[in-house]
């Protein structure tokens, strides 16, 4: 679980990383998604210190999620500023939905990492709404490029599980 989140946070800030690189510094968009990567920023720290508690490796992926992560940023907000917000609106979903599973999952075993689960996922909650609030809905294609951004974020988390 250690590993497939700290997978989910690094690909967090580097999507946001991808992003902030394209987007007008000071534009309202921009605002957001730098405050949205703060937080993505405390809950990737938070999974490296359980890990190095725990002794987890982290996923093998790493260098793929840096440079996909970096990728997807920077496409959907060349694409446009709503583009970009619906990337968060996608990515966010599927993260909520993840981490309500590990939750399920975890039950009355693992208190301490449920409560961070648990206070990252409102925070997740938050940005996707934020998102929405912003425009998100209003890109060009938003059925389909969410559908697909959705799908990915699907496969990532899969194979971060494993490997
Ligand atoms: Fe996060
Ligand atoms: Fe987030």
């Amino acid at each position: 679980m250690l590993r497939v989140d700290q997978a989910g946070e690094y690909g967090a800030t580097r999507i946001y990383a991808g992003q902030l690189a394209v987007l007008r510094r000071n534009c309202p968009e921009a605002k957001l998604v730098a405050r949205m990567a703060a937080q993505e920023q405390r809950h990737l720290a938070r999974f490296d210190a359980l890990m190095a508690e725990r002794r987890v490796r982290p996923t093998v992926l790493q260098p793929l999620w840096n440079v996909a992560g970096f990728a997807l940023g920077a496409a959907t907000a060349l694409m446009s500023e709503q583009a970009a917000l619906a990337c968060t609106d996608a990515v966010e979903t599927e993260i909520d939905k993840h981490y309500a599973q590990q939750l399920r999952d975890i039950g009355d075993d693992d208190p301490e990492l449920a409560s961070d689960i648990e206070a990252f996922q409102v925070e997740e909650l938050e940005h996707r709404d934020t998102a929405r609030a912003a425009g998100a809905q209003e890109a060009i294609g938003y059925p389909l490029l969410t559908a697909a951004i959705r799908a990915g974020c699907r496969v990532a988390i899969g194979i971060s599980k494993r490997i």
